[in-house]
C-alpha cells in the first residue's frame, strides 16, 4: 500500500465502525491558552472529554496535523538526527465520548493492523500501565486481559507512568494507555535479542505505532487528578510510522511520504541520499521542517518575532541551516519544495495546492532574510576567530543560537573545523537563564475552576439578539498575576461575545442589584465563553444581569461589517487572489491583512473605498442564517478560512447575495447604512505577500474628516485667507528658495572673508602652524568647510575654531597628514 491508500484504509475502517470522519483541525491553535499547536489528535475534543460540550456523534475519526516543537512534548532536537521523530506529522486517530472503552479500542486495533494492514503479529508487542502509588492507581489488569485474546502474555509488558499514562499538558484530561509497537529488525537480530527488550528503549527500528489512551480523568492545576463524569478513549498512531511498518522500511524517510522531496533535494544538490551521516540529516530536516512550515502557513501562521510565530521562525531557520551548511545551499531553497509536498499531499489537504503561491513567497522572503543573518553569523565568528580566541564563550554560543538561529552542534562543527573549543556548560547556563526569563514573563497563574453549579449544558449565548440577559455563575476561577488577582467567570447565559475572528470580547458589568462587578474582558478557552472581572462578586450564588457596553458594542460592529464590506470589495478590486490573513475589529477601527503581492496604488484604493461606501449608502440589510449545512455555505459562495476550525454546520453572514457572504460568529449592524462612512487610514505591508488596510467608520470616520477639515481651515487662516491656498503655499515655497539662495550666497562670502583672517592670525609654535580662533558662524558645515579649507592652504596645521551654533558649543579640530604622520 502507498501511503494515499493507507490513510484511507484506516478511515475507511473506522467508519465501518460507525465513526464519523473528520476534517484535521488547524495546527496552529487559536483559543486553548495551555497550546500553542495541535499536538495530539483529541485536542480539538478537550471540551467533549472534559464535559464542557456534548459530541454530535460519540465515535469519531480522522487524521490529525500534529506539531510536537513546544511545551510537554517537544522533539525538534531529534528530528532529522533519528529516523523516526518528526516535528509535523499525522496522528491517525478514533474517539470514543462515553460510548465504547478498553475492549473495542483493543479488538479494533489488532484487527485493523493484522487483518487489513497485514502487520506480522509475531513482531507486534503490546504494554499497559503499571500503576502509581503516588497518584493511587492500580495497575491497568482490565487491558491486559482485553490483550490477552490477541499476544501472547510474553509480548505484553507492563509500562510506568511516563510511558503508559498519557497526559496532553500541565492539566486537562488524561488516563492510562496501552501502546502497540513493532520489531522492524532483521530476522537474525531478531533471534539474538528478542524485541522484547528494546520496547521503549529508544531503539530506532523498535518502534510504537499506536497509542490507546484510557481517559478517565482530568489532571488539575493543583497536580491533582479529578475524576471525570464519563470514560472516554483518545488513540494516536503515528501515520508516518505506520507507513514505514507496512512499507517494511528502516526509516520513516524511506517511505514515499518524504522520498519524493528528498529525491528532489538530492538532484539540486547533487549529493546522493544515502552517502554520508550529514547530508542525509540535512536531508531529513530539510523535508520534515518544510512540512511542519508549510502546513503552518497554509493554516496562517506566518514566521514572526512572538509565540507560535517564532516557533516557525526556528524551524525554518534550522532547515536553512543544514542545507546551507552541510548541502552547500546558499540561496533560498526549500520553498521550491512546497511544489513537491503539495503535489504529494495535496488531494488530502487542498489548503496547499489553493495556497501554493502564496505559502512559497512567504518561505522564499524568510529564507533570503535568515540567510543574511546567518551570513553576519558566521562574519561574527570568523571575526572572533580572526581575533586570536581559542574558544567561543557560553554568552557568545548563545548569542550565536539566540539571534542567528545557530544550533550548539553547528557552532561546534565550526569550532572544531577551525581547531576551537566551545564552552557548552557555560551554553547552558545562557540557556537555562532564558528559560527562568520567559518563565518570569509568563506571570500569571491559572486555578483550578471552583464549581457553584453544575452544569452539563455550554454557556447559552444570547449576544446576536440582546445585549443585556439574566444569569448565574456557572464556575469561576482565579488567576494570580504579578501586581493583582483577577477572576475568570463562566456563566449559564451571556450577552458578552467572546473574542474572536478579529471581534474584540465585549465589556460590561454584572450587577445583582447589590453590587456590580465590572467585566474587563471576554474571552473563549476552546469552546468556553469565559468573562474576566476584577473580583468575585460577594455572593456567587445570586441572580445576575449581565449587561454589555452597548456603545462599545456597536461601534464595534460596524467595524466587523465594514470588514465584510472591505474583504469583498478588495477581491473585486485586486481579484480572487485576495485572503484573509488577520483581522482585528473593536470600537476604535478594523485592521485587515490580505494576501496580495503589490503594494495597492492611490487608484485602487480610491476604488476600494468607493465601492464599499457605495454599499454602506445602499442601506443593505443583515441576513444572518444559523446553522447552515457547511456544504451548502459553500455553494453560496461563502469562502471558509484556511486555519478555522468549522463545525458541521455554520453561521452564514450575507450582506446581498451578490455581494459578501462570510462564515462568521461575529456581531454585525442590522444594515449596513449605519456604518455611515468607511475611510482608509493606511496601507502597508506586514510580511512578503501580505498587505494590511487599517479603516475607520461611524463617528470615528467623521472626526477624521472633520480634524483633516480642520487643519485645512486653521492652514488658510494662517496664510490669512488666500483665494487659492495652494498657490499660496506654493508660493511661499518659491520664496523660501529665492531668499535662502542669497542667504546661502553671503554666508559663502563672509566665510571667504573669515578664512582670509584666520589665515593670517596663524602663529609658527614648535614647528606647527597654529590656528586657534573663537569664531562666529551659523551652522556645523560651514564650521567644517572652513576647517577644510584651511587645511588645503597649509602643510603643518594645527587647527583649532570655537563657535556657538544655535546655542551649543562646537569644536572643530584639524591636523595636517604631515602632523598627524
Ligand atoms: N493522545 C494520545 C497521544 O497523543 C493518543 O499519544
Amino acid at each position: 500500500m502507498d501511503a494515499r491508500q493507507i490513510r484511507s484504509t484506516f478511515l475507511q475502517f473506522f467508519e465501518s465502525k460507525k465513526h464519523r470522519i473528520v476534517p484535521s483541525a488547524p495546527i496552529v491553535n487559536k483559543n486553548d491558552p495551555t497550546l500553542l499547536f495541535t499536538n495530539a489528535g483529541m485536542n480539538q475534543f478537550k471540551d467533549y472529554f472534559l464535559g464542557n460540550k456534548e459530541p454530535d456523534n460519540p465515535r469519531i475519526a480522522d487524521t490529525q496535523k500534529c506539531l510536537r516543537v513546544s511545551g510537554k512534548h517537544n522533539d525538534l532536537e531529534e528530528v532529522g538526527i533519528d529516523t523516526y521523530h518528526h516535528t509535523m506529522f499525522e496522528m491517525l486517530g478514533n474517539w470514543s465520548f462515553g460510548d465504547y472503552f478498553k475492549e473495542e479500542s483493543i479488538a479494533w486495533a489488532w484487527e485493523l493492523l493484522t487483518e487489513h494492514f497485514k502487520l506480522p503479529t509475531e513482531r507486534l508487542y503490546v504494554s499497559v500501565f503499571e500503576g502509581d502509588a503516588n497518584e493511587n492507581l492500580a495497575p491497568d489488569a482490565e487491558a491486559f486481559e482485553l490483550w490477552k485474546a490477541y499476544v501472547p502474555e510474553s509480548r505484553i509488558l507492563y509500562g510506568n507512568k511516563k510511558d503508559n499514562f498519557w497526559e496532553m499538558g500541565d492539566t486537562g484530561p488524561c488516563g492510562p494507555c496501552s501502546e502497540i509497537h513493532i520489531d522492524l529488525r532483521p530476522q537474525a537480530e531478531i533471534d539474538r535479542v528478542p524485541g522484547r527488550e528494546l520496547v521503549n528503549n529508544d531503539h530506532p527500528q523498535v518502534i510504537e505505532i499506536w497509542n490507546l489512551v484510557f481517559i478517565q480523568f482530568n489532571r488539575k492545576a493543583d497536580g491533582s487528578l479529578e475524576l471525570l463524569p464519563a470514560r472516554h478513549v483518545d488513540t494516536g498512531m503515528g501515520f508516518e510510522r505506520l507507513v514505514r511498518a507496512i512499507q517494511f522500511k528502516s526509516s520513516n524517510y524511506d517511505t514515499d511520504v518524504f522520498q519524493p522531496m528528498i529525491q528532489q533535494v538530492s538532484a539540486d544538490a547533487g549529493i546522493a541520499y544515502g552517502k554520508e551521516e550529514q547530508t542525509d540529516i540535512a536531508m531529513r530536516v530539510m523535508v520534515d521542517h518544510i512540512r511542519a512550515i508549510a502546513f503552518a502557513v497554509a493554516d496562517g501562521q506566518l514566521p514572526s518575532n512572538t509565540g507560535a510565530g517564532y516557533v516557525i521562525r526556528r524551524i525554518l531557520r534550522r532547515a536553512v541551516r543544514y542545507a546551507f551548511t552541510f548541502l552547500n545551499l546558499k540561496e533560498p531553497y526549500l520553498y521550491k519544495l512546497v511544489e513537491v509536498l503539495s503535489r504529494e499531499m495535496g488531494e488530502f489537504f487542498p489548503e496547499l495546492p489553493q495556497q501554493q503561491d502564496f505559502i512559497m513567497r512567504v518561505i522564499q522572503e524568510e529564507e533570503a532574510s535568515f540567510l543574511r543573518t546567518l551570513e553576519v553569523g558566521l562574519r561574527r565568528l570568523n571575526d572572533l576567530i580572526a581575533g586570536g580566541a581559542t574558544a567561543i564563550s557560553g554568552p557568545v554560543a548563545f548569542e550565536l543560537y539566540d539571534t542567528f538561529g545557530f544550533p550548539l552542534d553547528l557552532t561546534a562543527l565550526i569550532a572544531r573545523e577551525r581547531g576551537l573549543t566551545v564552552d557548552e556548560a557555560g551554553f547552558a547556563v545562557e540557556m537555562e537563564k532564558q528559560k527562568q526569563r520567559s518563565k518570569q514573563a509568563a506571570t500569571s497563574e491559572t486555578g483550578d475552576w471552583v464549581t457553584v453549579r453544575p452544569a452539563s449544558q455550554p454557556t447559552e449565548f444570547r449576544g446576536y439578539e440582546e445585549l443585556s440577559s439574566q444569569a448565574q455563575i456557572l464556575r469561576y476561577r482565579q488567576v494570580k498575576e504579578k501586581n493583582k488577582d483577577r477572576f475568570q467567570l463562566v456563566l449559564d447565559r451571556t450577552p458578552f461575545y467572546a473574542e474572536s475572528g478579529g471581534q474584540v470580547g465585549d465589556t460590561g458589568y454584572l450587577s445583582d442589584g447589590q453590587e456590580r462587578i465590572r467585566i474587563v474582558d471576554t474571552k473563549k478557552e476552546n469552546d468556553l465563553i469565559v468573562h474576566y472581572v476584577e473580583h468575585l462578586p460577594k455572593n456567587t450564588q445570586a441572580q445576575f444581569e449581565a449587561v454589555v457596553d452597548a456603545d462599545k458594542r456597536q461601534l464595534t460592529q460596524n467595524n466587523h461589517t465594514a470588514t465584510h464590506l472591505l474583504h469583498a470589495a478588495l477581491r473585486r478590486v485586486l481579484g480572487e487572489h485576495v485572503q484573509q490573513k488577520g483581522s482585528l475589529v473593536n470600537d476604535k477601527g478594523l485592521r485587515f491583512d490580505f494576501s496580495h503581492f503589490a503594494k495597492l496604488s492611490d487608484e485602487e484604493l480610491q476604488q476600494v473605498e468607493d465601492m464599499v461606501n457605495e454599499r454602506v449608502r445602499q442601506n443593505i440589510a443583515l441576513q444572518a442564517d444559523t446553522d447552515v449545512p457547511l456544504a451548502e455555505a459553500r455553494d453560496r459562495g461563502a469562502m471558509a478560512l484556511f486555519g478555522e476550525k468549522y463545525g458541521d454546520t455554520v453561521r452564514v453572514i450575507t450582506f446581498d447575495p451578490s455581494y459578501s457572504v462570510e462564515l462568521c460568529g461575529g456581531t454585525h449592524v442590522p444594515a449596513t447604512g449605519q456604518i455611515g462612512l468607511f475611510k482608509i487610514v493606511s496601507e502597508s505591508s506586514v510580511s512578503a505577500g501580505v498587505r494590511r488596510i487599517e479603516a475607520i467608520t461611524a463617528r470615528t470616520a467623521e472626526h477624521w474628516v472633520r480634524q483633516q477639515q480642520q487643519q485645512l481651515e486653521e492652514l488658510r487662516q494662517l496664510l490669512k485667507n488666500p483665494k487659492d491656498l495652494r498657490a499660496a503655499i506654493s508660493g511661499l515655497l518659491e520664496e523660501r528658495q529665492r531668499l535662502q539662495k542669497s542667504v546661502d550666497e553671503m554666508q559663502q562670502q563672509k566665510a571667504g572673508d573669515l578664512r582670509g583672517e584666520l589665515a593670517s592670525s596663524m602663529q609658527e609654535i614648535g614647528g606647527m602652524q597654529v590656528i586657534i580662533q573663537q569664531v562666529s558662524l551659523p551652522s556645523a558645515d560651514v564650521l567644517r568647510s572652513l576647517a577644510y579649507e584651511l587645511r588645503q592652504k597649509f602643510d603643518r596645521l594645527y587647527l583649532v575654531l570655537a563657535a556657538e551654533i544655535e546655542g551649543k558649543p562646537q569644536i572643530a579640530v584639524m591636523f595636517s597628514d604631515t602632523l598627524v604622520e
